[in-house]
């Protein structure tokens, strides 16, 4: 039985055992997903672990994306580019880490059909998976990217990463085509995003991170003042289906049942 785990600090959150356990049994692979909540001290153990293929793959999630890069002996380009890792495997005997964040956002972007060649992103948050969008976002063309953060100089060190990122005041709200929630901002049903929306006129994009619950006050916002309004659920699916491929090499299904499992 081969064992997969994905790791974090708070990970009670997370819905990827439900959703790996359900492509396991469905394509008949022996194998199990666990979530196993770790303090930073034990994230060299864990890697030893996989040398010894005692654990045959592991899922990072905050606050570990960029630390976790200290005990691989191999990156891939996505997660070179953007420090970040969500899926480790051993690739003959080298650990390496990948980032599949990167292929869940562009692959929610392409499902949402929305086209970011030459439109103007504001990105709201400087977080773990911030440099995965700003990666897919320079990848597809984007004429602008913004961003802005409540603790401006972490956004200002993104900027070591990209260097065509424009840092604006946490506040600032200029002309954008598309807008992306990546703070924590909504998950609590009640959180509240104190920015000033009114002007921005109507037909923009607001995509946001979260994905439980279904509809922050953001994407409420959004609809109110006619914009599109899409959740992080596609994104959650579609890194979670090339982490599965990556092990498994079969890429999994993203149907109805899949899609349920997350409403739950
Ligand atoms: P981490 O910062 O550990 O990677 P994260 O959940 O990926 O964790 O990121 C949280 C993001 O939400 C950060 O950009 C954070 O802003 P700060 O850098 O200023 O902490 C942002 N955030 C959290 N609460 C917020 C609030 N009440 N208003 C605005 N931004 C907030």
């Amino acid at each position: 039985m081969k064992n997969y785990l994905v790791i974090g600090n708070p990970i009670d959150h997370s819905l990827s055992p439900q959703l790996h356990n359900y492509w396991l049994k469905k394509n008949n692979i022996k194998a199990i997903y666990n979530k196993e909540k770790l303090g930073i001290n034990e994230l060299e153990n864990l890697i030893l672990k996989i040398r010894e293929k005692k654990i045959n793959g592991v899922n990072v999630t905050i606050p570990f994306k960029n630390e976790i890069i200290n005990y691989l002996d191999k990156l891939s380009f996505e997660a070179k580019s953007t420090k970040s890792v969500n899926t480790i495997y051993l690739n003959g005997d080298e650990v390496t880490g990948h980032n599949t964040d990167i292929d869940g956002f562009e692959c929610a972007i392409k499902d949402a059909k929305f086209d970011i060649s030459n439109k103007k992103v504001l990105i709201l948050g400087a977080g773990g998976v911030v440099p995965s969008i700003i990666f897919v976002l320079n990848k597809l063309k984007a004429s602008q990217i913004m961003l802005c953060n409540r603790t401006r100089a972490k956004a200002e060190n993104l900027k070591n990463l990209f260097k065509n990122l424009i840092v604006l005041d946490w506040g600032e709200m200029p002309e954008f085509d598309m807008i992306i929630n990546a703070t924590s901002v909504g998950l609590k049903a009640e959180d509240e995003m104190k920015l000033d929306f009114s002007k921005i006129g109507k037909n923009k994009f607001f995509f946001d991170i979260i994905y439980n619950p279904k509809e922050t006050n953001f994407l409420k916002i959004a609809k109110k003042f006619e914009n599109k309004a899409e959740n992080g659920k596609k994104m959650f699916l579609h890194q979670a289906a090339a982490a599965f491929k990556i092990w498994h090499g079969i890429k999994p299904e993203i149907n109805d049942e899949v899609i349920e499992i997350l409403d739950k």
